[in-house]
Parts: structure tokens; sequence; C-alpha cells
């Protein structure tokens, strides 16, 4: 399920936006996550499955459009299919 990004999950969310190929540099990566706690057009979501955090999806309003900045899955837990799933409270 998807979760909106809360400060209290800022070292997951940057641990998993840090596989970002641009999101490798640490400062790089601490300015970007301050601009999705500031930015009332920066969205992070985080998803998680069952208590664990697994994935992450960060859009950025312009307009009429959504765009997909960034977007992240737990290398674990990928090619399962969780980088394409829809929230099943959105299908
Ligand atoms: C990209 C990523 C989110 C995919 O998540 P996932 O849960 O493994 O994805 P799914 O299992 O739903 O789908 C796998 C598909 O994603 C494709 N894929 C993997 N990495 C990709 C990438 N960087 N760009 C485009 N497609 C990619 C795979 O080729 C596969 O395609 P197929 O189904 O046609 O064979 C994951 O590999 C990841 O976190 N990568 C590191 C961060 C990153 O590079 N993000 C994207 C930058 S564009």
């Amino acid at each position: 399920m998807l979760n909106r990004y809360k400060k209290n999950s800022e070292k997951i969310a940057m641990g998993l936006l840090s596989f970002m190929p641009e999101e490798k540099d640490v400062k790089k990566l601490q300015t970007t996550i301050k601009e999705y706690e500031a930015n009332s057009n920066w969205h992070l979501y985080l998803w998680k499955e069952a208590d664990d955090v697994i994935g992450a999806i960060g859009l950025r309003v312009d307009g009429d459009k959504a765009i997909i900045q960034h977007i992240s899955v737990n290398p674990s837990h990928r090619n399962i299919g969780i980088g394409k799933k829809n929230d099943s409270r959105n299908n």
C-alpha cells in the first residue's frame, strides 16, 4: 500500500532514493528529501508491505501533469512487479 512520506521515515526514504543514479551524492539526496518536505508540488510516497517499506515513488505536479521524478524498489524485492503495481485502493 502507498503511504505518504512522513519525516519519521526519512532514513528509509533516503535509503531508497539513493538507489537512483542521480541521488548517489549525499548532499544531493538531502536537498531532494528537503524539497519533498517543503515543496507543496513535490509528493513522495512509500510502498509498504506488511510492516516493511520496500519502495518509494516521488512525483512533481506541474500544472495538470504529474511527473514521476523518482522510483525505487529495495533490491531484494525487485523484478516481481512492485515497480509496475497499482495501489489496490486506486485500481
Ligand atoms: C526500476 C525499478 C524501480 C523497477 O522496480 P521493480 O519492482 O523491480 O520493477 P517490476 O518488477 O515491476 O518491473 C521490472 C521491469 O522494470 C524494468 N526496469 C528495471 N530497471 C529499469 C530502469 N532503470 N529503466 C527502465 N526500466 C527498468 C525491467 O527491465 C523490467 O521490465 P520487463 O518487465 O519489461 O522485463 C528498480 O529496478 C529500482 O529501484 N532500480 C534502482 C532505481 C532506479 O534506477 N530507478 C529508475 C530510474 S529511471
